[in-house]
């Protein structure tokens, strides 16, 4: 899987989303939406009405990374809405098998969401189901926060299971503190879609900012050890 750049909109200008959106077009892969509902999370940011809203005006694919309680009853209209990748998290979901083949079924890649102390090996006869899986690298919540290296080993053996799986097609996202240094740590680790907030779009120029992590990430993929061996 080719390294895939999502820039996370919570560190953008939510006063002016389209012109924010329209900053990276062409340099990343899709644009982070960040729901929040302070219940799952401890903060509050945007749901349904303002996704559709940048459904109907973004030209680069929408990827939901929803951190809401009862997702399965809220994941599926992001679906039916238009996001191309909706995720939800295993710690919410009360059947992610479940909402994972509806979210499919509605024409989204259907991604399932781990915070920093969920273990992966929990999830593995689960892979099948979902196409990403995408594994926190900080605390949900918020934007700013040091990547956790804690989740490194994680990312190692979320690869290794994913290793020599031809049948299966999932990607390994990582988000939270994503920067020009974090993010070769982890691709070597084995992730192939980055998320990054603050070091995107606190960056002068968002689209030189975004194409440096992709050269980053795609300078330390080719040396990993998942890649190469
Ligand atoms: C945090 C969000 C992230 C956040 C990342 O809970 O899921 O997507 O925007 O922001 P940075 O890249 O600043 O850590
Ligand atoms: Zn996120």
């Amino acid at each position: 899987m080719a390294v895939q750049i999502s820039p996370s909109l919570l560190a953008a200008d939510f006063g002016d989303l389209t012109t924010e959106c329209a900053r990276v077009a062409g340099a990343a892969d899709w644009l982070h939406v960040d729901v929040m509902d302070n219940h799952f999370v401890p903060n509050l940011t945007l749901g349904l009405p303002v996704v559709e809203a940048l459904l109907a005006k973004a030209t680069t694919p929408v990827d939901c990374h929803l951190m809401i309680a009862d997702p399965d009853r809220w994941a599926p209209a992001y679906a039916e809405a238009g996001a191309g990748s909706v995720t939800f998290h295993a710690e919410a979901a009360h059947a992610p098998v479940r909402l994972a083949r509806a979210l499919r079924a509605a024409g989204a890649r259907a991604g399932l969401g781990l915070k920093p102390a969920t273990p992966v090996e929990a999830y593995a006869d689960l892979l099948p189901e979902v196409d990403m899986l995408l594994l926190m690298t900080v605390e949900p919540g918020f934007g700013g926060q040091e990547f956790l290296e804690v989740v490194v080993p994680k990312i190692r053996r979320t690869r290794e299971l994913l290793r020599g799986r031809d049948d299966l097609d999932v990607w390994l996202q990582v988000d939270g503190g994503i920067d020009e240094r974090t993010i070769e740590i982890a691709a070597d680790a084995g992730a192939d879609v980055f998320v990054a907030g603050s070091s995107v779009y606190r960056a002068e120029d968002p689209a030189e900012a975004a194409r440096r992590l992709r050269a980053r990430a795609e300078a330390a993929t080719a040396a990993a050890w998942w890649s190469t061996t």
